[in-house]
């Protein structure tokens, strides 16, 4: 093992990808709920899966997604991950449109189908990409602010966001780390990505959404109740 594998590092645009893990553990609940068949318990947690992806969304189109372009030669718009995009959201209209358990069933296997290939698709073109955005992770923290941080900002749900995220990393963690693992690559990253002023309020929101263990462990070993790291 490398001194690097040892020593873990601040990987902002882990905020994408942990993101997408919440999407997974959210999916693979609604399927849980739809095998009891219990509609009303689905559509909560499909208000929740599409009103977080609306932030994921935004970091995504006209932001991410051109700036990987530019450094990857074409390679999201060659790849059709936006088009995915609009697949996507019509195949999600019809899983609102269906009124009978069976309907939202056939509608939610469809509509799953793509999203988990979607998922996977973006993390194999956009994961490699990512690095060469800047040569540091402090770098990548500035760029993750301007390219993805602000845009998210603007579209104007980011707290909600950033809550619901922690309380899923908090609960399931992600397919390969534990919760308290899960939580502090994501708020790391953000911290790597955010103003002081920006992370004075946000960290409140990771304290308030994970546990007083997960919080102290993040504030012992990573300073994560500092400063916001990019500077006015
Ligand atoms: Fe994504």
């Amino acid at each position: 093992m490398t001194s690097q594998a040892q020593t873990p590092q601040p990987m902002s645009f882990a905020i994408l990808r942990n993101t997408h893990e919440v999407f997974r553990k959210s999916i693979a609940l609604m399927g849980e709920i739809l095998d009891k068949g219990t509609l009303g318990e689905f559509r909560q947690e499909w208000v929740n899966f599409r009103r977080c992806r609306a932030t994921h969304l935004a970091m995504e189109e006209n932001a991410v997604f051109s700036l990987l372009d530019e450094v990857g030669d074409g390679a999201i718009t060659e790849a059709g991950l936006g088009q995915e995009h609009i697949e996507d959201f019509e195949n999600a209209v019809l899983v609102e449109q269906a009124t009978t358990a069976d309907e939202v069933a056939r509608a939610f296997e469809v509509w799953k189908k793509f999203q988990l290939g979607h998922l996977a698709h973006e993390e194999r073109v956009m994961g490699p990409l990512t690095m060469k955005t800047a040569p540091t992770p402090a770098g990548r923290g500035r760029v993750v602010q301007e390219r993805l941080v602000l845009p998210a900002i603007a579209h104007g749900d980011f707290d909600w966001y950033l809550a619901f995220t922690i309380a899923r990393l908090t609960a399931y963690g992600t397919a390969e780390q534990p919760p308290a693992i899960a939580v502090r690559v994501f708020a790391w990253g953000l911290q790597y990505a955010s103003t002081p002023e920006q992370w004075s309020q946000w960290k409140n929101i990771v304290q308030e959404n994970t546990t007083a263990d997960i919080w102290l462990e993040m504030v012992e070993k990573f300073q994560i109740d500092g400063d916001g790291k990019i500077a006015d």
